[in-house]
C-alpha cells in the first residue's frame, strides 16, 4: 500500500516486525477466556461474544461477563433463543447497551439463517448487526486464523509510538492504520497470533502510562523509545469538556409499598434496560419539571454519572402513585425485596442504592 502519509524509510521490513512480535507472543500470550490454547482452534462463538463485549471496554471488566454469558449460553442458538429480557439483565453493568440488543439479533440471525455458523468473510460479518470494520476484522483473523488488518485502541498506539506519528489523534489514528496494514501485509503466518500479539503488547508493555520498554521485543526500531520518550505519543487533541446534564429520577411506591420501575424504550440512551422514573435530561436545570406523581419529596440528594458524551446529575426525589392508567405501558410494580439491583444499568444502580 503506497501512501503519501507514510514514510517509508520508517517502516521496519513487515517480515521482521511479525516475526519479532510471533516469537514474543509463544512466551508471552495472555491465556484469557476466549482464547484457544496455543496451537488450537479457537471457537467462533466465543471470539465474537468477546469482541462484542470488548468494545469500549476493558478486558479485566468484560471477563466475568464473558465466562457467565457462557455458562448460561452455550452456543449462537442458546443465545438466540434467550430472553430479551434476560439477556439485558445480565448485561447489566457492562454499558453501551446497543451491544446487547444487537448482539441478541445477531445470534438470531446466525442461528436462522447462517445455520449456527458465523461467516469469515468481513464484507458478511459487517453485514451483521453490531459488526462493524474493526470487529469483522478480528473475528477473521482470530476465529479463523484468516489474514486482515486488526485495528485497536492498543495497535494505534502501539504504531504511534514506533514511527513517532507527530499527528495528534484521533487525525493521527489513519496514519497509525497505514502503518499497521503494511505489517499486516505479509499474510505468511499465523494471522491470529500476529493480531493477538499486537493488542498484548499494547495491554502488557506499550501500556498508555508508563509503557516498560525494556521489555519490549520491537524497541530497537521503536522511534518514539529511541528519542527518549515512548509516553509522548500518541500526541493528543485537547480534550473536549463535556456537556452536563440534569435530571429527576423517582422512588415511587403505591399504598402496598411496590415501587415503581420502568422498561426503557429500545432506542435511546439505556435502551431495552429497567430504570426508575425520570424526567428528560437536560442541559437548563431550571427548565426542569416534576412528572406527574403525587406527595413530591425531595431526598436533598443528588447522583452523578459521567457517560461518553455527556455527564449527568439526577436529583432524588419520593413519590406516591396508586393507578398507572396515566402512564405509558413500560411501567409496572415491583415489591422492593424483588428489585435486584444487578439487572439496572450502573445510573440506576446509584440511584437505587442512595434511595
Ligand atoms: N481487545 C479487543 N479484542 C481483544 C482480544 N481478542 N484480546 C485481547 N484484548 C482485546
Amino acid at each position: 500500500m503506497e501512501s503519501s502519509t507514510v514514510k517509508t524509510d520508517r517502516t521496519e521490513d513487515p517480515k521482521i516486525f511479525r516475526q519479532k512480535m510471533l516469537d514474543w507472543y509463544d512466551l508471552h500470550r495472555r491465556a484469557l477466556p476466549w482464547r484457544a490454547l496455543k496451537g488450537q482452534k479457537s471457537d467462533p462463538y466465543h471470539v465474537w461474544l468477546s469482541e462484542i463485549m470488548l468494545q469500549q471496554t476493558t478486558v479485566q471488566a468484560v471477563i466475568p461477563y464473558f465466562l457467565k454469558f457462557v455458562k448460561r449460553w452455550h452456543d449462537v442458538h442458546d443465545l438466540a433463543n434467550a430472553d430479551n429480557d434476560v439477556l439485558m439483565a445480565e448485561w447489566a453493568g457492562l454499558g453501551y447497551y446497543a451491544r446487547a440488543r444487537n448482539l441478541h439479533k445477531c445470534a438470531k440471525l446466525i442461528s436462522s439463517e447462517y445455520g449456527g455458523v458465523f461467516p469469515s468473510e468481513e464484507e458478511e460479518l459487517k453485514k451483521l448487526p453490531g459488526i462493524g470494520d474493526y470487529t469483522a476484522a478480528a473475528i477473521r483473523s482470530i476465529a479463523f486464523n484468516e489474514p486482515s488488518v486488526v485495528v485497536d485502541g492498543n495497535v494505534e498506539r502501539v504504531m504511534a509510538r514506533f514511527h513517532a506519528i507527530d499527528t495528534p489523534f484521533p487525525k493521527g489514528k489513519n496514519i497509525a492504520k497505514e502503518f499497521a496494514a503494511r505489517y499486516a501485509n505479509d499474510f505468511s503466518n499465523s494471522p491470529a497470533d500476529y493480531a493477538q500479539s499486537l493488542m498484548d503488547l499494547g495491554a502488557t508493555i506499550c501500556t498508555p502510562k508508563s509503557p516498560v520498554c525494556s521489555l519490549c521485543p520491537i524497541n530497537q526500531n521503536c522511534i518514539a523509545y529511541n528519542k527518549g520518550g515512548a509516553e509522548l505519543f500518541p500526541k493528543k487533541e485537547p480534550k473536549k469538556v463535556l456537556p452536563h446534564k440534569f435530571g429527576y429520577v423517582y422512588w415511587v411506591t403505591n399504598d402496598a409499598g411496590d415501587v415503581l420501575v420502568h422498561k426503557r424504550p429500545d432506542k435511546g440512551m439505556l435502551g431495552g434496560m429497567l430504570g426508575l422514573p425520570t424526567t428528560d435530561w437536560l442541559i437548563e436545570k431550571a427548565a426542569l419539571s416534576h412528572s406527574g406523581f403525587n406527595n413530591i419529596v425531595s431526598s436533598e440528594n443528588y447522583i452523578r454519572h459521567v457517560f461518553t458524551h455527556f455527564s449527568l446529575d439526577l436529583f432524588l426525589f419520593k413519590a406516591k402513585i396508586n393507578n398507572l392508567n396515566s402512564m405509558e405501558d413500560d411501567f409496572y410494580f415491583m415489591p422492593p425485596d424483588e428489585i435486584d439491583v444487578e439487572k439496572f444499568p450502573t445510573l440506576f444502580k446509584k440511584a437505587i442504592r442512595a434511595f
